[in-house]
């Protein structure tokens, strides 16, 4: 297939099938597993806060804005490791998280002989009931913190209560309550499926006998499910692997038809499936991304530096991490593993009252459906939950300063918890900032014949909250816009960036 065919494709069979579902409601029983990204072994999400390796680093270029590190990454570090929280609805710390992780590895649960045993799907705050949320303000005691945790030991799934201060942990069996069905991937489980089909010497040969060299190789886990009733009572991954051979952007290079069945508990290869044989391997030519790469071979014409000027600073205020305040509205933002970011609580001042009133309880990305839609054999099982099975929390990587947000931007860093419990740092996640595009927020002006002679306008400034998710190919923005009418505009922008050359 030809690269530019390639990626036309992609992109129509997304914009047919994209299914956007956003829940604004109070969602007592929110249950967010913890999943991992598609291509999970090279930079994303593992439990170090920031990766150095060769193949995540894509430093910036003349033209595009640069920003020195603020903070820097031990003031950073130091500063979560003695967090509080502050609110109810405060995401768990590092301290709450390291205590939720002794609680569970210490529990006679999961006290068997290999201590690896025990695999932490998501940990995140279990929200005490909205009832005493609503009841709370500002100097009262908090309501007792709890952990939520999906574990998986000895081929049960169990979901966790964990209860921060006294230690105490509840325990249910997941099939007590769903008949099927299995957490969302640990970034350990992703890593290991890109890894799995080498120790296949089928997998080898097949790929030796496409005349790709092994060492060229990238797989990555695609789509987790159930395929077939041979398949029953496992937990499989479909695997898809490409070229790396003379570019960084091997998505265009797959080895079309190629697809290895993975388990994900075993790490065994259940199945090579191999009917591409015919369908040649995209050239790499002209396929690399890079601003570096691409200005060699053609002109790209960037604007100059643009920013907008805040002579007396931003309007808005973060106070605890995680309350934001800006013009008329209030609201709680906290960053999510599964769901990327989770708004609460967001309230605006009647004008005429002075009293803040609700308008909306909690607001989040409830899933996010790409089905393509092609009953192929190495096609029909694309149908990602990017949300619930990546994680747009996950993989979120930092957001770039000066491009990914203006001047003035306020960044949020995650806490969030590996496969094994370890907190760890995702920094500048979240962005918020005033948005001005030299828009007109409200206007008029009389006409001359009633003499009163009136112009009045003012300029349309919003707040943006801003995360970026990059599964795999695929670059999401979120943003949670507010409006000083009491109106909140939710936008989700994606970029096929790395396809779009
Ligand atoms: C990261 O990479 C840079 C440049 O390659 C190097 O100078 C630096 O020491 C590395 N940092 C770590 C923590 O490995
Ligand atoms: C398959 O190839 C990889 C990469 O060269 C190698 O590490 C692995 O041992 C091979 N697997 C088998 C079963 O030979």
């Amino acid at each position: 297939m030809e690269s530019t065919h390639f990626s036309r494709f992609l992109f129509l069979l997304l914009a047919a099938g994209i299914l956007i579902l956003f829940a604004c409601a109070n969602f007592p029983t929110y249950l967010p597993p913890q999943p991992s990204p598609r291509l999970s072994s090279r930079c994303s999400a593992s439990s170090s806060s920031s990766s150095n390796s060769s193949a995540c680093k894509s430093r910036k270029i003349a033209g595009i804005l640069k920003q020195p590190p603020n903070p820097t990454a031990e003031s950073r570090r130091l500063r979560h490791e003695s967090a509080t929280p502050q609110h109810p609805l405060d995401p768990l710390t590092i301290q709450e998280l390291n205590k939720v992780r002794h609680v569970i590895n210490s529990h006679h649960l999961f006290k068997s002989p290999s201590s690896s045993a025990v695999a932490l799907h998501t940990v995140v705050l279990e929200e005490p009931p909205k009832s005493a949320v609503l009841r709370w303000s500002p100097g009262d005691p908090l309501p007792p913190r709890k952990a939520f945790a999906i574990a998986r030991s000895g081929g049960d799934t169990l979901l966790l209560s964990v209860d921060v201060a006294s230690g105490e942990l509840k325990a249910d069996r997941a099939s007590d309550s769903s008949p099927s069905g299995y957490p969302t991937m640990t970034v350990e489980d992703m890593t290991s499926a890109t890894w799995a089909p080498f120790a296949s010497a089928d997998f080898n040969r097949t790929v030796t006998d496409r005349g790709v060299e092994l060492s060229d190789v990238a797989c990555l886990p695609i789509s987790l499910g159930w395929f077939g009733k041979k398949e029953e009572d496992r937990r499989l991954i479909k695997v898809q692997c490409y070229s790396m051979k003379d570019t960084v952007n091997f998505y265009m290079r797959p080895i079309e038809g190629l697809t290895v069945v993975v388990d994900l508990d075993s790490k065994d290869v259940i199945e090579i499936v191999d009917k591409g044989r015919h369908i040649p391997i995209p050239n790499a030519a002209n396929t690399d991304y890079r601003y570096s790469a691409i200005k060699k071979n053609q002109r790209l014409d960037l604007v100059n530096p643009i920013s907008i000027e805040q002579p007396k600073g931003p309007t808005f205020t973060v106070t605890g991490d995680h309350l934001v305040r800006w013009a008329n509205w209030e609201f709680h933002l906290k960053p999510d593993p599964r769901a990327g970011v989770i708004v609460s609580q967001a309230r605006v001042k009647d004008p005429e009252t002075g009293e803040m009133r609700s308008v909306m309880y909690k607001g989040y990305t409830s899933e996010l459906f790409v089905p393509y839609m092609d009953p192929t054999d190495a096609w029909y099982f694309k149908t990602y939950m990017d949300a619930g099975e990546y994680g747009f929390g996950l993989n979120s990587m930092p957001l770039d300063p000066l491009n990914d947000c203006p001047r003035n931007a306020h960044y949020m860093d995650a806490v969030f918890a590996a496969g094994d419990g370890t907190p760890y740092v995702r920094p500048n996640m979240v962005c918020i900032f005033e948005s001005y595009g030299g828009d007109i927020g409200w206007r008029h002006s009389e006409s001359p014949i009633t003499g009163m002679g009136i112009i009045e306008a003012r300029p349309k400034v919003t707040l943006v909250a801003r995360m970026a998710a990059s599964v795999a190919n695929y670059d999401y923005i979120i943003d949670w816009e507010f409006q000083t009418d009491g109106l909140i505009r939710i936008k989700v922008i994606l970029f096929l960036g790395v396809l779009d050359i």
